[in-house]
């Protein structure tokens, strides 16, 4: 008899205890080989050599392409094994020769395919380009490691083939691997042992422990320096795997036991049907986990059905696996062959009817093995026991059902949910009833159809995990994130600052994607935008309002045949539904770039059409989403037509979301527009309210800008540079709504509050305008300026220079001033302007009731631009007495 030993750190060794077992032939009965039995310490042993090798990191420190090369020289080696391999799998498993032909060919084949997926499809290293968190900006990416020691615990039904399931992608990933084959199938492992031995892998990469689950079984699944387990096997003791790996957390995968459904509807090719039901049940005598062993057949072709299976597995060859003209052998051992028994048994006191089998049959010559006849068992109701557990042997139970809809509910009620068939010359319905079935796998027409590129495992009590292909690799390592900030150090950090009494967080990063064309008669250039970046296809989104003023005609006329149709719904505060509408236009008239011609509300919704083409769904889909976006949008022109949101160059976009009953946004260095194109012609038509209402949401943004905590000196430049021109030409065009040279710096003005506020937030004023607009409708402009000047005099001691500086902005005469009162005769000066312009200057004359300022305080205070607030705000009587000193 041939003798084999353990394989552990790189060596063929006896148990430490000596002890040995016997494998034996299930063709024969007989032993015919002697094996070293594991116990616990040979596990240990083991375990600390996998460790050591880990440890190491000869193997999980290579790159991939030299661990790769090292597993084709493992490869060749088994396939230098291949016909040993076979005949030793046969007798071990019991598998007829030309199944376990294919078996261990796969074997090889297996580890060269995946082992080329993981060195070109794989991404070990993957960046985040777009990490969602404006807050900490840098650098992030994502790592594959190994997980460590992992530990393969196989069953007996495909021992070379389920082994090399958990060997390839774990030692491809870079980990190191003990194996425990099954103690009726320890063989083929321990030769693919003498294979990575012959293939000179580092010692401890891979080891072999042949023995029988007990202790051996439980040092595995415990030993808190095995990090991860893969377990094949019943469900019963993967439930007990799970309990032992999780006092010590490990990662587990488990691909357990099934009940599968194979689904034959009444239009399918009854050869093909009849076929694929035999042979999903009968291959390997049934001892497959994803067998199809409860075979569901229509009431109208059920008894020719069934009697079709019949005639063909009664004409199945039972016979010794090494005979070429068998097509079942025998079962694996003799307590396997005792649980179909029961289980036939049990089958016939529960009613269903024994069509045929249900007895053992004796080879001749082969008398000692463990040979069952193939069984049906017809009229089988889906809660008997035959059909609910798994019986692992050639039995199959035949279930009657009417409809498709009754089909898939049968094939649902079950613990299991590994695999499945459905048999119709339909496909579009076959898919139908696959996709309703809640199970790993479905086949159609089809059985038993594995592929290394394509996942395996279970739903439910089936499993957890996937094996094979890109998933399986994944279950075989770790994800790391790496971050490396913009900035390394503690002022630069937004969420350091949490911490530290100085909130001001100095350093920034300046994106300035927008092309600005400022001056009268700019439109002309609107062509060449287009062209520049790559568009031929204009689509203009304009609003009711604007298109009354001509201003939508004088763009559609500069562009002539780049202007491919018009979309002029878009309502103030455009919604969800607006921007649908405009990207199903732009869809249909397969337009390649957007121009947005009208204010902040247009521009949004620009904006927000933009992304929807690029990334195709609706807007939904991207609201609310915070730098998430990794790549160029589509392209967007703009052509303001207001002096106030700053729109045109700013990252974000505001939607309101009728559902949520908010306004929400889009926060994305992407969306920023492409263009933008400041001509005062476009402004002449504004009305005197919006011209004033939305000057002052500009002074708002500049101001907030350059007293936030994250203002830098290019926010400050074009901040004060906003103010300044604001403060001077306000007065002018409200005197002249002709007047264009004052129309001209309003709109520059704008825009550079835009980049100012883009590049260093917003401040409680803000919060607090958001509010009343959400809750009572007050334009925002007009919001902004009535709370503005009361929002600067509470920061005052936070933002002292910086507002003494926006008082010079405004004009005011500071010399000889002290700065503080500098910094309060700013807040002054805005009043002024605003009465000067005829702004509305407090909340009772815009519509918001007394009685609701306590609200309106708690719905500020959780406003996110208070994060960026001069002053800290924690306390909403503070915010409270501004809403009330502004009432
Ligand atoms: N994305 C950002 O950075 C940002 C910043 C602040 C505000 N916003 C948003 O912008 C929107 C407000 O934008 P807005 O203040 O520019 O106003 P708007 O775009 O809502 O336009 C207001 C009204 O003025 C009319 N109008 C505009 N230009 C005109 C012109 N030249 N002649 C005659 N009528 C004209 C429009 O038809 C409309 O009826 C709000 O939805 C707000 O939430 C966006």
């Amino acid at each position: 008899m041939e003798q084999y030993k353990l394989f552990i750190d790189g060596e063929f060794v006896d148990a430490k205890d000596g002890k040995t077992f016997e494998s034996i032939d299930p063709g024969t009965g007989l032993p015919f080989a002697t094996v070293a039995q594991a116990g616990k310490a040979d596990a240990e042993a083991a375990i600390a050599a996998a460790r050591r090798a880990f440890d190491r990191g000869d193997w999980s420190g290579l790159d991939m392409a030299a661990r790769i090369a090292k597993l084709q020289d493992f490869a060749d080696q088994i396939s230098q094994q291949g016909v040993r391999m076979v005949l030793t799998e046969c007798m071990d498993a019991g598998q007829i020769i030309g199944f376990a032909k294919t078996l261990v060919m796969w074997a090889s084949l297996l580890l060269r395919n995946l082992a080329a997926y993981a060195a070109t499809k794989f991404p070990l290293e993957e960046e985040v380009l777009a990490s969602g968190n404006p807050f900490s900006p840098g650098r992030d990416y994502v790592r594959r490691e190994p997980v460590g020691v992992c530990v393969g615990i196989v069953p007996w039904n495909l021992p070379s083939t389920l082994a090399m399931w958990k060997i390839a992608p774990a030692l491809i990933m870079g980990n190191t691997i003990v194996v425990k084959p099954a103690s009726n199938t320890p063989l083929t492992a321990l030769i693919l042992a003498e294979a990575a031995k012959a293939a000179d892998l580092p010692k401890g990469v891979f080891n072999v422990l042949p023995g029988p689950g007990g202790e051996l079984g439980k040092t595995l699944c415990t030993h808190p320096d095995v990090d991860k387990i893969a377990f094949t096997g019943s469900t019963e003791v993967g439930r007990e795997i799970m309990r032992m790996a999780s006092d010590t957390v490990k990662k587990v995968t488990l691909e357990l036991g099934g009940k599968s459904a194979n689904i034959i509807l009444d239009d399918a090719d009854m050869d093909l049907a009849v076929e694929g039901a035999c042979f999903g049940t009968f291959l390997h005598q049934g001892q497959m986990c994803e067998s199809g062993t409860r075979v569901l057949v229509p009431s109208k072709i059920y008894d020719e059905f069934v009697d079709r299976m019949r005639k063909r597995v009664e004409s199945y060859r039972i016979g010794y696996q090494l005979d070429p003209t068998s097509h079942m052998g025998p079962v694996v051992s003799k307590a396997q062959l005792a649980t179909v028994e029961h289980y036939v048994n049990l089958g016939k006191e529960e009613g269903a009817e024994l069509i045929t089998g249900g007895k053992r049959v004796e080879v001749k010559g082969f008398e000692g093995g463990y040979y069952y006849a193939p069984t049906i068992f017809a009229n089988v109701d889906n809660k008997m026991r035959i059909a609910q557990e798994e019986i692992f042997g050639p039995v199959v139970c035949v279930i009657k059902y009417g409809s498709d809809e009754e089909a898939v509910a049968i094939a649902n009620d079950s613990i299991y949910g590994l695999a499945g068939g459905v048999f119709s010359n339909n496909i579009a319905r076959a898919e139908r009833v696959a996709r309703g079935v809640r199970t790993g796998t479905m086949w159609i027409n089809d059985f038993h159809v594995f592929a290394e590129y394509c996942p395996f495992g279970g739903y439910k009590q089936s499993g957890v995990g996937r094996e094979l292909g890109h998933w399986g690799l994944e279950e075989y390592t770790q994800v790391k994130r790496i971050h490396v900030p913009a900035f390394s150090d503690r002022n630069t950090d937004f969420l350091f600052n949490l911490l530290s009494d100085n909130k001001k967080v100095e350093g920034f990063s300046y994106v300035c994607p927008t092309a600005v064309i400022a001056g009268h008669g700019s439109l002309s250039s609107i062509c060449k935008a287009v062209v520049e970046v790559g568009s031929r296809r204009a689509l203009i989104l304009t609003d009711p309002g604007v298109r009354k003023a001509g201003l939508a005609d004088l763009v559609k006329n500069a562009l002539g045949d780049f202007c491919v149709g018009m979309y002029d719904d878009i309502p103030q505060d455009p919604d969800l539904e607006s921007v649908d509408g405009a990207a199903d236009k732009a869809r249909e008239l397969q337009a390649d770039c957007i121009v947005s011609v009208g204010g902040g509300s247009v521009i949004d919704a620009g904006k927000t059409v933009c992304v929807t083409l690029k990334g195709g769904g609706k807007a939904n889909d991207y609201i609310n989403r915070w730098y998430a976006l990794s790549e160029p949008q589509t392209p967007h022109i703009v052509v303001p037509t207001t002096a106030g949101t700053g729109s045109e160059v700013t990252n974000a976009a505001v939607i309101t979301n009728k559902t949520a009953g908010r306004k929400l946004f889009i926060a994305d260095p992407r969306i920023t527009p492409n263009a933008a194109i400041l001509d005062p012609r476009f402004t002449m038509t504004l009305p005197k309210d919006m011209t004033v209402g939305s000057a002052m949401d500009a002074m708002t943004h500049a101001v907030e800008a350059a007293t936030s905590i994250m203002a830098n000196q290019i926010c400050d430049g074009q901040a004060f540079q906003a103010i300044r021109l604001i403060s001077e030409n306000l007065p002018l065009v409200v005197a002249d709504g002709k007047n264009e040279k004052a129309r001209l710096n309003m709109q520059i003005a704008a825009t550079m509050a835009g980049w100012s506020f883009t590049i260093a937030q917003l401040g409680l004023a803000h919060a607090m305008a958001h509010t009343v607009g959400t809750l009572h409708h007050v334009p925002h402009g007009a919001a902004c300026g009535i709370v503005l000047p009361h929002v600067m005099r509470f920061n005052v001691d936070h933002a002292t220079s910086k507002l003494a500086l926006v008082a010079q902005a405004l004009g005011v005469d500071a010399k000889g001033m002290k700065e503080r009162d500098a910094a309060l005769a700013a807040a002054d000066a805005v009043e002024a302007l605003m009465e000067k312009v005829g702004h509305p200057m407090r909340l009772r004359d815009v519509g918001v009731p007394e009685e609701d300022l306590v609200r309106c305080s708690l719905h500020a205070i959780a406003d996110s631009n208070v994060l960026f607030n001069a002053r800290p705000v924690s306390d909403p009587m503070e915010v409270y007495n501004l809403y009330r000193q502004a009432y």
